[in-house]
């Protein structure tokens, strides 16, 4: 299930729905920058880090090798579900070769976003590029496998903090030199109370699939924030894009069935950087209230425009998508006319493809078909025949642009609000 425009395309509503389907629920890139927003028997629940299969206590949830894991954020999460009557078992996995994030990652990364002024990623604050860079750097990079070794991990802890303290200093006016003891206990605590989830989870779903399981990979953030062949720089850190679902997870691509692509029936992006079909007027208003597009995790509001279709077919490419789930169509319900982007023009020329340069991207004109709004009320709709005329034009458009048939329509929150095709 990959997210194929700028993220927060309701992945989360249909993970849930498809769980019931599947053994095992995987998360396998970003980290508690991304969040999931599930209607489930009435109750909503705004997951960030947990996988979507922790609300069912009949699948097995796995964080894997290529999330970054904030031990604090992990515990909290776990707790507020807890306080609902969720409880986390024995069924959440942790990969032991999952990166940790530490307070010297959110300060820095705060650092970095200040210096870059009006340039600013506009990154969801948590730590995650940050605590990725060190990864791909290797020195400075500790892995939840390495909390569990308290010796090591207290001396290797003292030497990371030092020298982050000396680059914080430097950065930060006033900076408060932070305590590698204090952070050794917390974490060491933190690590205490999670060990018995954590394991080599790449051995456990090999031998899962071995023994004919079945598994739902669950992409956080969205195809055109990949670090690798996104919107770059205004993308995250992980490659949210189907590439990363092998090396975050260490299931290879031959066990894969089906690839959904999820797009949204517009289009949303929060924080920075180019965005062509940008509704920056009443229209993009209306669909922020009716979509309620603010961001789970930071609260932002979410910048609205029509759907764009040389972005979202390129993020369905660039994920190797076999089908299409269009969410959140009931949002355009009341709309007079919608538009749909066939293309952009860049400096002066007509092109479907999405441009490779962050320049290019901001210098796209896009070019619209306008659809006529079906202005009908189709929140209740079962079946695809019951879609008013206008609203299966609209849809089949979008699938003309995506090139894959479409197998899942939203027309609502709840899991009832589904059309399967
Ligand atoms: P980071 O992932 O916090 O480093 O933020 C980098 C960019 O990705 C920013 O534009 C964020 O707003 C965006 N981003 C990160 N996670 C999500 C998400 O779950 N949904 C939408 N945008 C996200």
């Amino acid at each position: 299930m990959i997210g194929l425009q700028w993220g927060d395309e309701a992945k989360g509503k249909i993970v849930d729905i498809l769980t019931e389907q599947h053994d095992i629920v995987v998360r396998y890139q970003g980290g508690n920058n991304a969040g999931h927003t599930v209607v489930c028997q009435g109750q909503t629940y705004k997951l960030s880090l947990l996988p979507v299969g922790v609300l069912n206590p009949r699948v097995t949830s796995v964080i894997g090798p290529g999330v970054v894991v904030n031990p604090k954020a992990l515990e909290s999460e776990i707790s507020m579900l807890a306080g609902r009557g969720v409880n986390v078992g024995q069924n959440l996995l942790i990969s032991d070769r999952a990166h940790v994030i530490f307070p010297y990652h959110i300060a820095e990364e705060a650092a970095f976003e200040r210096s870059r002024g009006n340039e600013a990623i506009g990154t969801t604050g948590r730590g995650i590029g940050t605590c990725y860079r060190d990864k791909i750097g290797r020195i400075h990079a500790m892995r939840v496998g390495d909390l569990l070794r308290p010796v090591s991990f207290k001396s290797r802890l003292k030497d990371v903090v030092d020298y982050k303290n000396t680059i914080l200093k430097a950065l930060t006016p006033g900076f408060e030199a932070l305590d590698a003891e204090a952070i050794a206990t917390e974490y060491l605590a933190h690590a205490e109370r999670f060990k018995p989830h954590v394991t080599d989870t790449t051995s456990f779903l090999h031998k899962a699939l071995a023994n004919g399981k079945r598994l739902i990979f669950e992409g956080a953030q969205g195809s055109l924030l990949d670090i690798d062949h996104g919107s770059f720089p205004y993308v995250t850190s992980s490659n949210s894009s189907g590439s990363g679902l092998h090396n975050g997870s260490g299931v290879p691509e031959r066990h894969l069935t089906k690839i959904i692509g999820v797009v949204k029936a517009y289009t949303t992006r929060v924080g920075g950087g180019p965005f062509p079909t940008e509704l920056d007027n009443p229209t993009g208003e209306h669909i922020r209230k009716i979509g309620r597009e603010y961001g789970t995790v930071t609260g932002r509001p979410r910048r609205c425009g029509w759907f764009d279709g040389v972005a979202s077919s390129y993020g369905g490419r660039v994920s190797g998508v076999t089908c299409v789930a269009i969410m959140l169509l009931d949002v355009l319900s009341e709309l007079d006319e919608i538009g749909i982007c066939t293309h952009y023009e860049i400096n002066g020329e007509r092109t479907a493809d999405f441009p490779s340069h962050v320049e290019d991207l901001a210098a796209a004109k896009p070019v619209y078909r306008m659809l006529p709004g079906w202005k009908q009320d189709i929140s209740g709709v079962k079946k695809l025949a019951d879609f008013p005329a206008r609203a299966r034009a609209y849809i089949d458009t979008i699938a003309d642009l995506m090139g894959v048939p479409v197998t899942l329509l939203s027309v609502g929150p709840d899991r009832e609000q589904t059309v399967m095709l």
